[in-house]
């Protein structure tokens, strides 16, 4: 089991950190872990945030997991040396089409939430983000104008295959929670979601027990905050699904909670090759005060078990743990509490 673990900048290594202790207390024959460089920690060391040699790595690894990228002191750089671009090219150099990202009420949160508690223990919802094209890639630049205002501009497509699959992978993920799946777009203004739109309700033919529904994305944002226990599976474009995944974590309570998969098509000896990151980002204002929440990058980890290693009896052990020690009341900063993030991964540990 080869594990690459690119931790990051701000409290990515904090987290991984904690994510990693973790994954060594399983005790997993044959683990192996090897560190490499992204971000602006690799910008800083090598000249560029996502080095050759990292990418190497990446591709000899089973699975990748990674804690965070971005950092202000880089705000000034060229777009291509930015932290950012380590995270987005491992995504499309390693074709991760797929974004999961789960977002479920846990128990004793309730009054956490940015929602009032009889709304938010009724979210129970998986989030399909397609995470290879859309404006993310598509050309880009500034340019001067005739009049000399300066234009900056980036281009919105897809392509039917790219949707096609995406939707495949939801379409299988409805199958296996409730058969419900809302697909999200703005297909009222742009061609992008029209052909986004027509492809989804193509490939539902192929899955006559999954509902379909289509919200345009401005609808879908107030929805999940008015009644967001009505969403089960929702399959959404790049763009959308990054706005939406940061909206969801807080109607759980934190976006120190949620975690992500990454995947595409590659497998290996012991199943679907991965990327598994936490939905936060750097968060440069806490880094270094041992302060920011693990809880995402640990249940990152036990994504990857579920869906690189095929260990879905320790996936859940780690789920289990995490859910307990909040139930008990472990609460960090982010949720009004005081526990560090060694203090939260330790909660966890003891309940493992
Ligand atoms: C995320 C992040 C990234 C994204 C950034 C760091 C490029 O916000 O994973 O949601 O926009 O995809
Ligand atoms: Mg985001």
């Amino acid at each position: 089991m080869k594990i690459a673990i690119f931790a990051g900048d701000g409290i990515g290594p904090e987290v991984t950190g904690e994510a990693v202790r973790v994954l060594n207390a399983l005790d997993l024959p044959g683990l192996t872990l090897f560190e490499g460089d992204v971000g602006a920690a690799a910008y800083r060391r090598h000249g560029h945030p996502l080095p050759a040699e990292t990418l190497t790595m990446a591709r000899e690894a089973d699975a990748v997991l990674f804690g965070a990228v971005g950092d202000p002191s880089c705000d000034d750089l060229p777009r291509e040396h930015r932290p950012e671009q380590a995270v987005l090219g491992l995504r499309s150099e390693l074709g991760l089409f797929a974004n999961l990202r789960p977002a479920t009420m846990f128990k004793g949160l309730e009054n956490a939430s940015a929602l009032r508690p009889e709304i938010a223990r009724e979210i129970d919802l998986l989030i399909i983000r397609e995470l290879n094209g859309d404006v993310y890639f598509g050309e880009k630049g500034t340019h001067t104008l005739d009049d000399g205002q300066r234009e900056g501009w980036d281009r919105m497509a897809y392509t039917t295959s790219e949707v096609r699959r995406i939707a495949h992978v939801a379409f299988r993920a409805a199958q296996g929670r409730s058969k419900r799946l809302t697909s999200v777009d703005k297909a009222n203004v742009l061609e992008t979601s029209q052909l986004w739109r027509d492809v989804v309700v193509e490939v539902a033919e192929e899955y006559p027990d999954v509902a379909l529904e289509h919200l345009y994305v401005d609808n879908a944002a107030m929805q999940m905050v008015r009644e967001p226990g009505q969403f089960d599976t929702i399959v959404t474009g790049n763009l959308f699904g990054d706005i939406l995944s940061d909206q969801a974590s807080m109607c759980v309570g934190s976006i120190g909670l949620l975690p992500s998969a990454s995947l595409g098509e590659r497998e290996t000896a012991h199943g679907t090759f991965g990327l598994y990151e936490p939905i936060h980002g750097s968060a440069p204002d806490i880094a270094g005060h041992g302060k920011a929440n693990p809880l995402a990058a640990i249940l990152s980890a036990a994504m990857m078990l579920r869906h690189s290693f095929k260990q879905e009896e320790n996936a859940v052990r780690i789920e289990r743990a995490v859910e307990q020690a909040l139930a008990d009341g472990a609460r960090g900063f982010d949720l009004g509490g005081s526990a560090g993030t060694r203090e939260l991964a330790d909660a966890v540990l003891s309940r493992l």
